[in-house]
């Protein structure tokens, strides 16, 4: 996998090359989405919800996310990587922001990182880049603000919010936001706000004319019951685990495993 770099990210806008992103929190799915030609791998905070059992991305802590995207980077060592700043690493001072985006880059070997919200974070936006980190932005649904939301519903529907957000989206652009994450807006909006930028936007939920797309892994891979409305299963894994498991279990129980081919003598 040929690492893709900042400049190209705004090339493939140029050009309509479109940019695919997962998102990614272990070793070994890193792996096979950097063998699939993914170009970007988000260790996102849904970190919490998918992996660590949590009902959302609230209690995720800078700790757990360096852990999973250290290991994201040991599983695929060439590819784009970007670190999900956890809630609370960036909202509560400046210094707090960069020592902590700071860590992200230092410690886990990832290239950028990622933080929610629209103008009023231009400001530390253009702090980090400042201070050479590489910011992808975050803007319309920003599930960190899902008590203040009170759930999680579609953003920008009414004209006055779809014109903040396109006026956001521009205050992070000039901030120096190298990409934006727009997630579920109407299509129309998401096709707007992507005219009216340089920089590429990342769909979720927020149509086709994005630059590229994100999923959450665990939704592409089928692993849970429930999927959202914008993601498409590609895959039956929580199934398959749970057949091969209950294979593994009764063949234990029968005696049929371990069998000679798997003993040592
Ligand atoms: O944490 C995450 O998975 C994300 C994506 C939904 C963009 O932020």
């Amino acid at each position: 996998m040929k690492k893709t770099t900042l400049s190209a990210f705004a090339r493939r806008k140029r050009e309509g090359e479109r940019i695919v992103m997962v998102t990614a929190y272990d070793a070994p799915t890193a792996a096979a989405a950097a063998d699939a030609g993914i170009d970007i791998l988000l260790v996102g905070d849904s970190l919490g919800p998918t992996v660590l059992g949590y009902p959302n991305t609230l209690p995720v802590t800078m700790e757990q996310m360096l852990s999973h995207a250290a290991a994201v980077r040991r599983g695929a060592p060439d590819a784009f990587v970007i670190f999900d700043m956890p809630f609370m690493s960036y909202q509560e001072s400046r210094e707090k922001a960069l020592r902590n985006a700071g860590r992200a880059l230092k410690e886990t070997g990832c290239d950028a990182v990622k933080l929610e919200g629209g103008a009023e974070q231009a400001a530390l936006v253009a702090a980090l880049v400042g201070s050479g980190i590489p910011v992808m932005a975050h803007t319309g649904l920003l599930p960190q603000h899902v008590q203040a939301m009170g759930g999680y519903h579609i953003q920008g529907r009414t004209p006055e919010a779809a014109e903040q957000l396109l006026a956001g989206a521009r205050d992070l652009e000039q901030a120096g936001a190298f990409s934006l994450v727009l997630e579920c807006i109407p299509a129309e909006l998401g096709a707007r706000i992507t005219e009216a930028l340089r920089i590429p936007t990342i769909g979720i939920g927020s149509g086709a004319g994005c630059s590229g797309q994100v999923q959450v892994m665990n939704d592409l891979l089928g692993i849970f019951e429930a999927t959202p409305k914008h993601a498409r299963r590609y895959a039956e894994v929580g199934r398959i685990m749970r057949e091969a498991l209950s294979a593994y279990a009764s063949e234990v129980r029968s005696g049929v495993f371990p069998d000679e081919a798997h003993s040592f003598h």
